[in-house]
């Protein structure tokens, strides 16, 4: 069999999507991931470390991960049978396209729904495994349209509804009332609410979990100092969490990172709350900042991140930024409302200050 007889046994959908890809080699200004810009304290490392050195590396790991479930349950609420772990939360969007990609009677493939502009992955795991994809775009405040949402909710009859509240990449934190309103509304929909930037809003939702049987919270450490060792989470409940468990690989989420994960919900907690607040007053500063350029428009933000409108040449800015070894995230495809937008990570106030200094050569030269 030839290369290309092999090539048609693959998905259709494929067809349409290119990988992920992330640059190999980043800057010494990384400010386009919207990771944590702190490494971690000695002491936090000596405590990491010395869990490693206990560690058995001949082993397979616990695969209920019992103690990073027990943690998460203590840190954010709920028993551990409701919280379903992966390699960060892009496996748990992938467990939950796997499990429940049965479409409803009356329709070919399954159906995905979020408003628009979001995060790519909601959109990409789906079609991915076979699904339609809905979206719904946001007001012009980057709220959700109730009228719009409620309409595809009807016409679609989606299996899951995705809300990235802080949304990336408008970083905005939608109305409560309005979410609320969707998930009351339609019951046979799973709503999942996507929380990763939950603690840069000062506000969760998690209650609604114990309230609404057909709401679920997504969850990861990428954004608050653990991306590498990959791990997230969706609580939800626990009849629907027994399903999702069938699909994820037994071993799934490494010792170490389950070892560390733990620490990070435990003793670690208040180092990495500290870096949070640090954050949170850096974010107010830089937008202060960037509002001294005229050609800038940063928009209110709830996360770790700004979105900003350039008036100008976005391509240009980005590379001008590049050559001064500052990367930002910048929007080439998707919604046409971000064609002029970057979206930078808050950083360190030294980063933040070479990006100001750069950004007043650039701009103000
Ligand atoms: C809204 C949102 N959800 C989930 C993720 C992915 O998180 P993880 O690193 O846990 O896969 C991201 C990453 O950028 C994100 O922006």
């Amino acid at each position: 069999m030839s290369v290309e007889s092999l090539k048609t046994l693959f998905r259709p959908e494929l067809e349409e999507l290119s990988a992920y890809r992330v640059p190999a080699a980043p800057p010494a200004v990384k400010l386009d991931a919207n990771e944590s810009p702190w490494s971690l304290p000695g002491e936090a490392w000596e405590l990491i470390l010395s869990t490693v050195r206990r560690t058995a590396l001949h082993r397979y790991p616990d695969g209920r991960a019992t103690r990073l479930r027990e943690a998460l349950a203590a840190s954010i609420g709920g028993a551990p049978d409701e919280y379903v772990l992966g390699s960060g939360s892009d496996e748990v969007i992938s467990l939950l396209a796997t499990a429940m990609s049965k479409p409803r009677s009356g329709e070919e493939r399954p159906v995905v729904l979020f408003p628009e502009p979001t995060f790519v992955m909601y959109g990409m795991t789906s079609r991915a495994h076979g699904w339609r994809t809905v979206g719904v775009p946001l007001d012009d405040r980057w709220d959700l349209d109730v009228d719009a949402m409620t309409k595809a909710l009807e016409r679609e009859r989606p299996s899951v509804a995705y809300y990235a509240s802080p949304n990336n990449p408008t970083s905005n934190c939608f109305s409560r009332d309005k979410l609320e309103k969707l998930i009351m509304g339609f019951p046979d929909t799973l709503h999942v609410i996507d929380e990763a930037y939950g603690g840069f809003s000062g506000q969760s939702l998690s209650r609604w979990c114990a309230q609404y049987p057909q709401c679920a919270l997504l969850g990861t450490l990428s954004k608050v100092g653990f991306a590498a060792i990959r791990v997230g989470w969706v609580r939800l409940d626990e009849a629907l969490a027994r399903e999702l468990e069938k699909v994820r690989q037994p071993f799934n989420l490494n010792t170490l990172s389950q070892e560390i994960a733990t620490l990070a919900l435990t003793d670690l907690a208040p180092t990495l709350q500290a870096h949070v607040t640090t954050i949170v007053a850096e974010r107010q500063r830089l937008a202060e900042e960037l509002a001294r350029y005229p050609s800038l428009h940063c928009f209110p933000s709830d996360a770790n991140f700004l979105l900003v409108r350039y008036n100008g040449d976005v391509t240009k800015l980005c590379e001008d930024l590049l050559s001064r070894e500052i990367a930002v995230r910048r929007f080439s495809h998707g919604d046409a409302r971000l064609a002029g937008c970057i979206r930078i990570t808050v950083g360190t106030p030294e980063d933040d200050k070479r990006l100001v200094t750069a950004l007043d050569e650039i701009l103000c030269p």
